[in-house]
């Protein structure tokens, strides 16, 4: 695995390799299973980042599961500019009585997630719980519950796994971090 990758004019290091990652995202699999018993809960991976995650941890589930996923834009460049813009494939007929497992690449700001899950609730799901791969405590603002976490890291910018520099990187098999 390249300890350094370009993308664009910014260069970044090897901060989390594969294994660790394939290991954090067993534990919360096991963690799922283990809560949701008989539950059938519905993934809902908010694209574009969580899509390697989602697919890497639904395969770890011993249990039924559906998935989905929604498309919400509100971060351009290197800084969330919090705004949410679209809502994108998401319908209340999906949600009603489901018990929901939001899918995250990396809680930020948390400005996604705070104007996202308002919107979800009114949809009437039976529960939310939220599942992020990484989360920056330094850069969040708001009280987010996060029932499943990977790892947490500085508030520096990361690419790989999912997680894109405009558009670049998110096939790297580990985590890289800005240099
Ligand atoms: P938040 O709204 O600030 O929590 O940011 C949410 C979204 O911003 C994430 O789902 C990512 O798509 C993106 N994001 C935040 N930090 C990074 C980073 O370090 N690298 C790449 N994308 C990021
Ligand atoms: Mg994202």
């Amino acid at each position: 695995m390249a300890q350094t990758v370009k993308a664009h004019d910014l260069n970044f290091e090897l901060f989390i390799n594969e294994q660790t990652i394939q290991k954090t995202v067993a534990d919360i699999g096991e963690k799922i299973t283990q809560d949701y018993q008989n539950k059938k809960p519905l993934l809902l991976g908010i694209l574009n980042g969580s899509f390697v995650f989602a697919a890497d941890l639904m395969r770890t589930l011993e249990i039924d599961a559906e998935i989905e996923f929604v498309k919400l834009t509100s971060y351009e460049g290197l800084n969330s500019s919090g705004i949410l813009r679209e809502m994108i494939g998401l319908e209340e007929s999906k949600i009603e009585n489901r018990h929901l497992i939001i899918i995250e690449d990396i809680i930020d700001t948390g400005n996604t997630l705070a104007r996202f899950l308002p919107e979800l609730e009114k949809m009437n799901p039976a529960s939310i719980a939220l599942a992020t791969f990484l989360l920056k405590p330094e850069a969040l603002q708001h009280p987010l519950k996060i029932s499943y976490l990977g790892i947490k890291i500085p508030n520096k910018f990361v690419i790989g796994y999912g997680l894109d520099y405009n558009g670049l990187g998110r096939g790297l098999r580990g985590i890289y971090q800005i240099i």
